[in-house]
């Protein structure tokens, strides 16, 4: 993240507001000792686990582990960029922010999307006029009547219909002086293959306006009115329109998503249409049926709940299980809802309305384990397990999926579901797990260098490293010290790392901190929220601050020493005695070496 805002600039801001005050336009909070305390506006929960230092100026909530200071607050309750939050603030505080001269390059980037937006903008009027006038648009709309829009709807969701003949629009483009080059940029028109010139890409199509969350129009789909192919065209990508981010309707669904903390995607434009029509507005599209991590990211940044609601047959496909997974990892309760077959979400919803879409279908998705789970089972195509070969199958097949999971509660109760399904002890299948994630695990090369701590629940970071982390990120003068002492690589655990590099290379430049600046070095949420955690920790002496932090690096150094020496040792034991002594007694060399600088430390 480029900070374009001058620091001192961001300072004011952030003087200007109390963060106590401004979190409780989002949640009530309550004074509990030094801090406050209230419900997490982040994840829903019963008792408050959601802290605010006023003294710090910094949250955290113990339930979900959001954290972080008032711009990542805002980023995250307003669902924003760090440059946007800091828009949308310094427009409460009254401070101006200063334009800062773009680069020539950046200069014309800007120019050149605010002029494909305004292209967008007047194509989205000329295939809505069409739409609704008599001479061109009566086919259009006595289709999408047919399919049980109604007017209001329509005008919406800005639906519109693109000319049959090949050149329409392009021609009402250039007679509002719009240059050719820049409507083919917004993907609008091809070029010519033979000759010179250029057609509209859309024709003969009902024309669905894609927006961003700012409402701004960045592409469009176009739906051909009959069984020809494909029925779909869209827009390319453009400077615009990037299709990894943008989650059909968002900018409709928002609010409602918020407001009910779940999310109900679906595959298809008309999909949500209907379902917002007929007041389920908690809706967005992804628009094919994958689910990338930039789409994820932003469903998670809005709710917690995510209902994937796929056409029926589509649901069982890899890329959309693929996709599931991805917004799991994202930190979203996923269900998956079944749809009769046949029938997607659009038909159901016309045939039996949305009280029924919402009894039936919502409320009786499945989570995904138990979805993947009943998915599998399906396919072996038996009601209950009975043979050996039945249960065998079962187990092969839903072990992978049970190793995806990283939450010990949920293992137990899966394990416990599996097991009486199949009436095998919860033992045996652990021990399968086991052997499946050790056939998994890649082949470690022999002594990496750098030793590293898988991160998952099960695996606590060090306490040491979080112990001189925390302080380093509260006292930055000890940077250079620490530095000293320990490498990046010497940090076990992967986040940790992440943080101490950053660290260690703006220690080098920049002399002086605070928790806010250093909180800025760290775009990613994942990373804001551990460095937030570590900072808020509180430091149990700080008298001895420099002692602790000696021993931090020597237990560091030693147990990355001793965790190199127990690598030998598999080595060896791998080794035999026969064939390889020559090689068992180098490597004996290294462990006694190595064993000798450990009680240096
Ligand atoms: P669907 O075929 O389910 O379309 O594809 P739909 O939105 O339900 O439309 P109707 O009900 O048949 O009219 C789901 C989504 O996949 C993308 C579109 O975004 C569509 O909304 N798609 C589908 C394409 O991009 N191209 C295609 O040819 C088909
Ligand atoms: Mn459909």
């Amino acid at each position: 993240m480029e900070n374009l805002v001058p620091e001192e600039t961001i300072e004011e801001i952030r003087q200007h507001f109390d963060l106590v005050e401004v979190i409780s336009n989002y949640t009530v909070l309550k004074k509990s000792g030094r801090n406050y305390l209230g419900l997490c506006p982040f994840h829903s929960e019963k008792t408050p686990s959601f802290t605010v230092s006023a003294e710090k100026q910094l949250y955290h909530c113990f339930g979900c582990g959001a954290g972080g200071n008032l711009f990542t607050f805002i980023m995250a309750s307003e669902n924003l960029t760090f440059k946007e939050a800091i828009t949308f603030l310094a427009g409460r505080a009254g401070v101006s922010l200063p334009e800062r001269p773009l680069s020539s390059g950046e200069k014309k980037f800007k120019v050149l999307k605010e002029e494909l937006l305004r292209i967008n903008e007047v194509s989205m009027k000329f295939f809505s006029e069409a739409l609704f006038s008599r001479k061109y648009g009566s086919e259009a709309l006595n289709y999408l009547k047919r399919r049980g829009l109604k007017e209001s709807t329509l005008k919406e969701f800005n639906i519109g219909y693109s000319l049959a003949s090949g050149e329409s629009l392009l021609l009402y483009l250039k007679k509002k002086r719009f240059a050719e080059e820049n409507i083919e940029k917004a993907g609008l028109i091809i070029g010519r293959s033979r000759g010179s010139g250029y057609y509209d890409r859309f024709r003969n199509r009902i024309i669905f306006p894609i927006f961003n969350q700012q409402n701004q129009v960045v592409g469009f789909g176009g739906r051909i009115m009959d069984d020809s192919h494909p029925k779909y065209l869209n827009s390319p990508e453009t400077p615009l329109y990037n299709k990894r981010r943008i989650l059909y309707a968002l900018n409709f669904s928002r609010y409602h998503i918020r407001e009910k903390d779940e999310a109900v995607v679906f595959e298809g434009y008309m999909d949500v249409i209907t379902a917002y029509q007929e007041g389920l507005k908690n809706c967005v599209a992804s628009l094919g049926t994958s689910l990338t991590e930039e789409q994820a990211e932003t469903l998670r940044r809005n709710t917690s709940g995510v209902v994937i609601a796929y056409d029926s047959d589509a649901a069982g496909e890899a890329a959309a299980w693929r996709g599931m997974d991805i917004l799991a990892k994202a930190g979203c309760r996923v269900k998956v809802a079944q749809l009769p077959k046949g029938m997607d979400p659009d038909d159901f919803i016309k045939k039996k309305g949305k009280r029924a879409f919402e009894k039936e279908i919502i409320e009786k998705s499945l989570p995904l384990v138990d979805y993947k789970l009943e998915k599998i089972q399906q396919e072996i195509g038996v009601k209950a397990f009975k043979t050996p070969d039945e249960k065998l199958l079962y187990m092969k097949k839903i072990i992978p999926v049970l190793a995806e999971l990283d939450n010990r509660v949920e293992m137990d109760v899966y394990l416990q579901k599996v097991s009486s399904q199949i009436e095998v002890q919860v033992d045996s299948l652990k021990l399968e797990l086991k052997k499946f994630r050790n056939a998994q695990r890649r082949p470690k090369s022999f002594r990496k260098n750098e030793p590293e701590i898988e991160v998952n629940k099960e695996n606590p970071p060090p306490a040491a490293e979080k112990e001189i982390l925390a302080i380093i990120l509260k006292h930055p003068q000890y940077i250079s010290e620490v530095k000293k002492w320990l490498k990046k690589s010497d940090f076990c655990y992967a986040p940790f790392r992440e943080i101490v590099d950053k660290l260690f290379e703006a220690g080098e430049k920049e002399k002086k901190f605070t928790e806010h600046t250093i909180l800025s070095l760290f775009p990613g949420s994942e990373q804001q929220k551990n460095v937030a955690t570590l900072i808020l920790d509180v430091e149990k002496n700080p008298d001895c601050r420099e002692k602790i932090i000696k021993d931090c690096i020597k237990k560091i150094k030693c147990s990355n020493l001793s965790l190199k020496r127990r690598e030998i040792e598999k080595e060896i034991s791998k080794l035999d005695k026969q064939q390889d002594g020559e090689k068992i007694k180098e490597l004996l060399v290294e462990w006694t070496e190595l064993k000798r600088l450990e009680k240096d430390y």
